[in-house]
Parts: structure tokens; sequence; C-alpha cells
């Protein structure tokens, strides 16, 4: 099949609506397309992790804030007819694109689409197995303190792009004030995040640098 340049082009390949083998060939064609458009979509390291995490529960609810075109969220769903998906989104023009490969695809039923800020948008209460959170980097610490009560009691919380580039090391690398202040709030997470009660933290250096936090069973 050829790979799409335009949004509207990916939307000629709906005849394999059912056909969820077939089906990820376009998964593959939103990744190009993401890829082409500068979407900032998930590094392929991180996204198996995520598999592999999902893998390891029974019926895994998946809770993604930052859904971009809605390529992780598809590739969760498409892992097992049992896994349930709820995405947020607030950004308009990627609403419009998750909603169309959402419904275009054989998995539209194992997601709900929340259309809306994170902070604020009601979220279904859980509990989450896993939480992904994939949205504004400045707001994490408030993302993490409203959907940590939602996760499952062996639940695990992903953040992603907890090395910004590199920068977050090499602060030097940048002279921008805006990505200083970001590096900073992204510093300052992760020292929340270790010393958070209850909690336990692992940074793994796969992909952008990604946040692995558990509960702490007191059994
Ligand atoms: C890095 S992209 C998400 C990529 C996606 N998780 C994936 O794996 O392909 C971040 C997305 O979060 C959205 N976003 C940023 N802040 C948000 C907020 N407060 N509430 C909801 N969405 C937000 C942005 O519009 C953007 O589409």
């Amino acid at each position: 099949m050829a790979s799409c340049t335009l949004f509207s082009a990916c939307q000629n390949s709906r005849l394999m609506i059912g056909d969820k083998m077939e089906w990820m060939n376009e998964l593959d064609e939103i990744t190009a397309y993401g890829r082409e458009h500068q979407i900032p979509i998930l590094m392929d390291e991180s996204l198996s992790l995520i598999k592999k995490i999902l893998k390891e529960y029974e019926h895994p609810r998946f809770l993604e804030i930052g859904t971009a075109i809605g390529r992780t969220s598809l590739m969760a769903a498409s892992i097992d007819p049992s896994v349930r998906v709820v995405t947020i989104e607030r950004d308009e023009d990627m609403i419009r694109q998750a909603e169309e490969n959402f419904k275009n695809s054989p998995y539209a039923a194992q997601i709900t689409f929340l259309k809306g800020d994170a902070r604020e948008v009601e979220i279904p209460e859980g509990p989450y197995d896993v939480i992904f959170i994939d949205a504004a980097k400045s707001q994490y610490k408030r993302f993490f303190e409203r959907v940590s009560p939602m996760l499952a009691e062996n639940g695990v919380i992903i953040s992603d792009n907890m090395f910004f580039h590199g920068l977050v090391e090499h602060p030097e690398r940048t002279h921008n004030r805006h990505t200083k202040g970001l590096i900073r709030r992204l510093k300052q997470y992760t020292d929340y995040l270790t010393s958070l009660d209850g909690f336990e933290t692992s940074i793994l250096d796969i992909g952008d640098g990604v946040a692995l936090t558990r509960r702490i069973n007191h059994a």
C-alpha cells in the first residue's frame, strides 16, 4: 500500500475495516503520517515498553493523557479485544485526526476519547492498570496528582520525555528560556516522583527517558 502524504489520503484505505491483521498496515501509515508531519508521536522503544507492560494484565485498562493522532491508543487496543482505553486530547486539530483514526479502525468500541484539558475534563474513575502521561511537560505533576488516585493497586504510571532530548542532563545546550523552564519542571517532577511516599519510581534510559512509577504494596 502506498504511504499517504496527506491525512485525507489515509482515508482511502478503509477497505480493510474489520480485518485486524491487515489494519496493522494502517497503523504503520498513521505512524508514517505522524513522523512526516512532525506530530510528536511516541518513540518505538517506549511504545514497545507500554505494550509489554499492558500484556502483564489480564483485562488491561489503559489511560493516556495526550492522544495526538491516536497511535498509542490504537496500538494498545490492538493488543487484545479485552484492552480498554481512555485517552484525552485538547488540541482541536489532533482531536479531529484522532477521531477519524479511531472511527475508521476496528478498535473504536474499545476506546473512550475525552476531548478537553486533562487537568479538568471528567475522567471515568477507573481504576486503571496503566496510566501514560504524555502531554504538556510543564504540567506533569498536576496530571500525576490528578490521575494517581485512579491507579489500580498493582498499576503503573508511565511518564515519557523525562530526558527531554538529552537537555535535562545537558541544560547548557539550550539558551531558550521556555525550554530552560521545561527542563527545570521536568527535574522537579523527577524529584517529586522519586520522593513520593507509597510509590516507587525508576527512570529508564529508553526512548526519550521513561519514568515507571508503581505503587508499593505494604502487604
Ligand atoms: C507528545 S503528544 C502525545 C503523543 C501520543 N501520546 C502518542 O503516543 O502518540 C502530546 C499531546 O498532548 C496534548 N496535550 C498537551 N497538554 C494537554 C492537556 N493539558 N490536556 C490534554 N491534552 C494535552 C497535545 O495537544 C499533544 O497532542
